[in-house]
């Protein structure tokens, strides 16, 4: 936990804590149950294509350039990620946060990105923030029919999700807004729902609000296998992630990343990687030597791993 520790007194920076999310949300006043699934059997084989076509300002990593730094940074994520799976059963996993806008979306969005890339492995990045969803926006797809949609019983899932064209990449999006989203994620059909989800996806990552301003991530937390804690460096504040952790009703965290690094701000150690990698691309670092994500470098067995990983391609 040092390390952690460490990361999270970084974090703590000058930032205090941003102002809860303003304007309610519109939409259906009765919650109904989900048309019965007949299975998870041939869902993948119905659900439509869509491009790939993300938004500038989504910041996704892009696999035509593997040597960009967020593109390191988010497969050392993808290792560790990979080598935990290997140690216990991990594949639903809620990327939150304790305070609004500190990467959640960028998170999950990227980390679903490089995991696709790996060679049979089906991944699903499902946009659980049902009162900010921005996961539409990312990809430019329709918002809806989609998660909410499915769970009042307007849509079926091979409906809801899509395949990012030519990829192992599938999004959920956030479908229609709803008057209370809580009441909707309390539903059994959300268990029963993630819990079937890996017999599809070898990874099912959960976009979510964050911990201190809704109990949404807290409560998709019990559902799912672990929790992925963004803190945004320079913003958010130990006492923040301290309440928010205090406040969970299942802790399983499994790991906290650090968004937003400058280059070289955690572990300097390991800069010999960072400018090799960094030096075999093109895109140069900018004056003061920012990059968009920095974490830290994975351990020994996790490189070797992310190199059999890189030998399988
Ligand atoms: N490492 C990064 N590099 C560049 N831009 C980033 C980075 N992390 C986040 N951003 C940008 O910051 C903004 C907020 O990020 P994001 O939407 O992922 O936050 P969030 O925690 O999901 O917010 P919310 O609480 O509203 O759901 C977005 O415009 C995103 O593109
Ligand atoms: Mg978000």
């Amino acid at each position: 936990m040092s390390r952690v520790h460490d990361a999270l007194r970084r974090a703590e920076g000058t930032f205090g804590m941003a102002a809860p999310m303003a304007g309610p949300p519109i939409g259906v006043a009765g919650v109904m149950g989900p048309a019965p699934e007949t299975g998870m059997h041939g869902l993948l084989e119905q659900v439509k294509e869509v491009p790939w076509d993300p938004a500038a300002e989504a910041h996704l990593v892009d696999s035509t350039r593997p040597h960009d730094g967020p593109m390191e940074e988010f497969r050392s994520l993808r290792t560790r990620l990979n080598h935990l799976q290997g140690l216990q059963p991990l594949h639903t996993l809620v990327v939150t946060s304790a305070s609004p806008a500190e990467g959640k979306s960028f998170t999950a969005a990227n980390l679903a990105v490089v995991q696709s890339h790996l060679q049979g492995q089906n991944v699903l990045l499902c946009d659980f923030d049902f009162r900010r969803p921005i996961v539409h926006n990312l990809f430019k797809v329709d918002r809806s029919p989609g998660l909410t949609d499915y769970l009042q019983g307007k849509a079926s899932l091979s409906e809801v999700i899509k395949r990012v064209s030519g990829t192992s990449l599938y999004i959920a999006p956030a479908g229609s807004a709803v008057i209370n989203p809580l009441e909707l994620l309390n539903l059994k059909e959300v268990r029963t729902l993630v819990e079937r989800l890996p017999s599809l996806f070898n990874w099912v990552l959960l976009d979510s609000p964050p911990l201190l301003f809704a109990a949404d991530a807290n409560l998709l937390s019990t559902y799912c296998d672990g929790t992925l804690l963004v803190v945004r460096l320079g913003q958010t504040t130990i006492d923040a992630v301290t309440r928010a952790l205090g406040g969970m009703s299942h802790n399983n965290v499994i790991g906290v990343v650090a968004n937003a690094a400058k280059r070289g701000e955690l572990y300097s150690k390991y800069t010999y990687y960072h400018n090799y990698y960094y030096y075999s691309s093109d895109d140069k670092p900018n004056d003061d030597g920012e990059r968009p994500m920095e974490a830290a470098a994975p351990p020994p067995e996790a490189v070797q791993q992310e190199n059999e990983e890189k030998d399988q391609r």
